[in-house]
């Protein structure tokens, strides 16, 4: 909503005025408050120290004492880069107030395309809930029904089974497998690759090389608006 308080951001900043909510969690685009909290509660731990889920292993430098400014300094950069042909919105997902995690919204040539990706973190914690399942629903949601997309994707490591479950919930089916390879000590060579397309995961994601608790390849899925369920049930 436009406003002309001098001291209220979404005059120039509209997404700071936006709000998702869903029966459990309220979803917005970051702030540095909430970032601040969030880059506290990543440094307990977002998933197994011997398990590497992310594309971009960022949760590595959990040791390091810039680490958590390294959290915020990606959110800037996601703001500073935000474009009309490429964003990412990261939204924080907060729970009685509490931030819990992050889910982001991002998508390249929207207006083309149509297509949305999502990307999400929980703190252990708040994990196993069913929240993961209720904030992707969320921004799908807020795509499908109020941005106009047709198609939202989404990619995981082979053995994320929580990410890929979630995709499956909500109505995502598979459409590719991607290699990747990971530099330095831990590699992850996935020996499965296609073009993004439905049915290209034929035989299914192979073993991966180099780093044995990788999983084996990134899969793709995707959903269009009429694969999506209107509403899920809470699992609690
Ligand atoms: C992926 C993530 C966001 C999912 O959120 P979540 O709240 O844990 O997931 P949900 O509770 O909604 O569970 C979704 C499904 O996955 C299953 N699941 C959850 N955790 C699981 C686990 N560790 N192993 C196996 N299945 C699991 C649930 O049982 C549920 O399936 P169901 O509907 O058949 O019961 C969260 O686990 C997370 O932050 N993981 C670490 C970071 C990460 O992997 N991010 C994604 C990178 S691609």
């Amino acid at each position: 909503m436009h406003t002309s308080d001098p001291a209220d951001p979404v005059r120039h900043w509209p997404l700071a005025g936006l709000v998702v909510r869903t029966p459990r969690l309220e979803l917005r685009p970051d702030d540095d408050v909430g970032l601040a909290a969030l880059a506290d509660r990543a440094l307990d731990g977002v998933h197994p120290v011997d398990e590497m889920p992310f594309l971009e292993p960022w949760t590595d430098g959990a040791d390091d004492p810039g680490f958590a400014r390294g959290v915020m300094q990606y959110a800037w950069r996601c703001r500073a880069d935000l474009r009309a042909h490429r964003w990412s919105v990261n939204f924080l997902v907060r729970s009685a107030g509490r931030v819990l995690g992050m889910q982001t919204l991002a998508a390249t040539d929207f207006g083309v395309l149509g297509e949305v990706r999502t990307g999400s973190w929980l703190t252990r914690s708040a994990q196993g809930r069913g929240l993961g399942t209720e904030m992707r629903h969320a921004v799908v949601a807020l795509a499908f029904d109020h941005l106009g997309a047709r198609v939202a994707s989404s990619s995981a490591f082979a053995d994320n089974v929580a990410s890929r479950r979630v995709s499956e919930r909500l109505g995502y089916a598979p459409d590719g497998v991607e290699q990747h390879v990971r530099a330095a000590v831990r590699r992850c060579s996935c020996a499965a690759g296609s073009p993004r397309r439905r049915g290209a995961a034929r035989g299914g994601p192979r073993r991966s090389t180099g780093w044995a608790r990788a999983a084996s390849c990134w899969a793709h899925t995707a959903c269009s608006k009429r694969d999506t369920p209107d509403a899920l049930t809470p699992s609690e």
